[in-house]
């Protein structure tokens, strides 16, 4: 089955990254494909220490609950990440996420290679689309597939709820989740043979 792993970024577990991120997998699994979402809200994400011990065990060193990220972004055929913009920048513990995830990969079998998806921004007024190109380095760097929409991935609210008044950044985030499905689909699902 395929599958599209979500990661909210947020540590509000009901605030707007994540009602945004459920949207993206409700619009995913609508056209077949598996969603599974994982929240930052109740982890404590470490910044790389560049150790290097990756490259011989496969995974990170550090214990903190990323290797469980890990083997489910491994496992998947999608990944999308969502943050909110804190002082015009994407949350800490989202970019320390994704510089592990991506650091493994590198100096593993290079693992999120061809994989589909990318980043969607939050916040109340400014600093989406520096945010958006912050995250995005990550997915650019590591050989993966970013379809893009009909705006860029950014939606505007403050407090938790607030995102479903952004019609257009609510239909911007719609369209690039089926962009992803769509995508994932054609990517792996086999071409009939000839008659
Ligand atoms: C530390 C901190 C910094 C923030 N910085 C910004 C900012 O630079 N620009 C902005 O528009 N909103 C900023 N915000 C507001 C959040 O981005 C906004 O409330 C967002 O909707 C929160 O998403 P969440 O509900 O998923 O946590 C900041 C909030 C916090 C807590």
């Amino acid at each position: 089955m395929l599958k599209v792993l979500l990661i909210s970024g947020s540590p509000k577990a009901e605030g707007n990254t994540a009602q945004l991120i459920q949207e993206c997998a409700r619009v995913i699994q609508e056209r077949g494909v598996e969603t599974e979402i994982i929240s930052l809200c109740d982890k404590k994400i470490e910044s790389c220490t560049a150790c290097g011990k990756c490259s011989e065990l496969g995974h990170c060193s550090l214990e903190d609950g990323l290797n469980e990220i890990l083997a489910k972004v491994r496992e998947s055929q999608g990944f999308i990440v969502g943050s909110p913009v804190y002082f015009g920048t994407a949350r800490g513990d989202v970019m320390a996420a994704l510089q592990r995830i991506g650091y493994v990969s590198r100096k593993t079998d290079n693992f999120l290679a061809g994989k589909v998806g990318g980043a969607i921004a939050v916040a109340r007024r400014g600093g989406h689309t520096f945010t958006l190109q912050e995250m995005l380095m990550f997915f650019l760097i590591n050989d993966m597939i970013v379809p893009g929409s009909t705006y860029w991935n950014m939606v505007f609210g403050g407090l938790p709820g607030e995102v479903w008044q952004d019609k257009e950044g609510i239909e911007t985030i719609r369209h690039f989740a089926a962009n992803v499905a769509d995508l994932v689909k054609k990517l792996h699902t086999s071409r009939e043979s000839p008659a």
